[in-house]
């Protein structure tokens, strides 16, 4: 298993379930950035951003990884704003710094995901695959849990592990 992995989190609140089930899968060692504790602020045309914005410290992180993990709930069918307001971000790395987004090429990419549904929604990681495609990473899949289920090591947990 690849052992440098960053877990990116998008939820909405501090003690949240989606870290409770990053780290049943991989770890209380891991190391996960919480979006709503770090200063992302959204896109501008401009590029420019107040000195606390965090984005490019959280990149620099991503470049020391080998696997970065996007792990977001699902919020209205899609990714959290957390998650989206941070890929928006991305935007950054094709244009003002170009030369980051250009050394995430090869840097395999996974989700990780839950509800409080049976499933994924419909399209849910559309925008990931191709998101890791248009930056030239490699999209490696995602795994989904029902919340509503008990955490526990069963076979499909340990799929998410089995593509890395
Ligand atoms: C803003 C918001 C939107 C939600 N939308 C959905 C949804 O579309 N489908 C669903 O199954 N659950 C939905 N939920 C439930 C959450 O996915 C679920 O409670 C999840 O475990 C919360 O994870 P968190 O603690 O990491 O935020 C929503 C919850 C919130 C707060």
């Amino acid at each position: 298993m690849i052992k440098n992995i960053l877990v990116i989190n998008g939820s909405a609140r501090s003690n949240n379930n989606t870290s409770q089930l990053v780290k049943h899968l991989l770890g209380n060692d891991i190391n996960i950035i919480e979006l709503i504790e770090s200063k992302v602020y959204h896109y501008n045309y401009k590029g420019v951003y107040n000195a606390d914005d965090s984005f490019q410290d959280i990149v620099d992180q991503m470049l020391d990884a080998q696997l970065i993990v996007l792990a977001t709930p699902v919020y209205w069918y899609t990714m959290s704003g957390h998650m989206k307001a941070f890929l928006d971000r991305w935007t950054d790395l094709v244009s003002t710094h170009k030369e980051k987004g250009r050394a995430l090429k090869g840097k395999k990419i996974a989700v990780i995901s839950q509800s409080t549904s049976d499933a994924m929604p419909e399209g849910f990681e559309i925008p990931f695959k191709l998101t890791a495609e248009y930056m030239d990473m490699i999209y490696v899949g995602s795994l989904f849990w029902d919340m509503r289920r008990e955490l526990k090591d069963s076979e499909e947990l340990k799929k998410i592990t089995n593509l890395w």
